[in-house]
């Protein structure tokens, strides 16, 4: 079992949307009503989604992340000057509450148990559309438990999210991990105190000029247990 130097289990908090769950798996059932506008349409849904997360957040205007997700989808039909009736949206949105896990998520997750880390889903989305979502992509028994954003009512990359994070994993940060597709959210659990593996699964992905670097970079979940086991290892 993986351990830090004061022999304490590590903890892994997985990102959701857009770490396990493909966010862009809403393409097909966008393709019905923007054709081939639909993979430029969903990378501004998913934008302006987070756009309203850092907004709420910032403004103490808390609703949900569906809520968010669901007004960033109105912006962006009236963006692409696209009509959808009240099922379209309707048809639009259930299909973002079973978007489809990546290819290499199940096996990564598999290998990360093996290493015995604890593992938790950490995310903007509520808990109950975590739960369906990891439920719905067979990867819910992966983890000890949903720990969401929802429960402080605000939004990554608010440090006090992070440090939510650790009180309800009874963790801290030299023994807990975030991991994440998403550098905005790597950035803000590095900034918390949290370690941090960003997943570059994209060669051209690139990470904010802040100054501040990743503890890990991997290609793959595939990869993400081994470096992590390695990292504390190496103490
Ligand atoms: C999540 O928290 C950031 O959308 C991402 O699941």
């Amino acid at each position: 079992m993986t351990e830090d130097s004061l022999g304490k289990p590590i903890t892994l908090a997985f990102d959701v949307y857009g770490t396990l769950i493909d966010t862009h798996g809403v393409v097909v059932a966008l393709e019905k009503h923007v054709k081939d506008k639909a993979p430029d349409f969903s990378r501004t849904w998913r934008e302006k989604q987070l756009e309203y997360s850092y907004r709420r957040g910032l403004m103490q205007n808390y609703e949900n992340f569906a809520r968010c997700t669901s007004d960033a989808l109105d912006y962006t039909s009236s963006y692409f000057k696209v009509f959808l009736s009240e099922n379209d949206k309707q048809e639009l949105l259930d299909a973002y509450k079973v978007l489809p896990a990546f290819d290499d998520v199940k096996e990564g997750l598999e290998r990360a148990k093996e290493y015995g880390f604890r593992m938790f889903a950490f995310s903007n989305g509520s808990a109950d559309a975590v739960e369906t979502l990891l439920k719905h992509a067979g990867i819910r028994d992966y983890f000890l438990g949903v720990v969401s954003v929802d429960e402080i009512k605000s939004f990554k990359p608010n440090p006090g999210v992070y440090c939510h994070f650790l009180r309800r994993a009874e963790a801290s940060g030299s023994d807990a991990w975030l991991i994440s597709s998403n550098p905005f959210d790597v950035i803000g659990a590095l900034s918390a105190g949290l370690r941090a593996a960003w997943i570059k699964r994209l060669p051209e992905a690139l990470f904010d000029p802040w100054g501040i670097k990743p503890t890990l970079t991997v290609k793959s979940l595939l990869d993400l247990a081994g470096q992590i086991d390695l990292v504390h290892q190496n103490r």
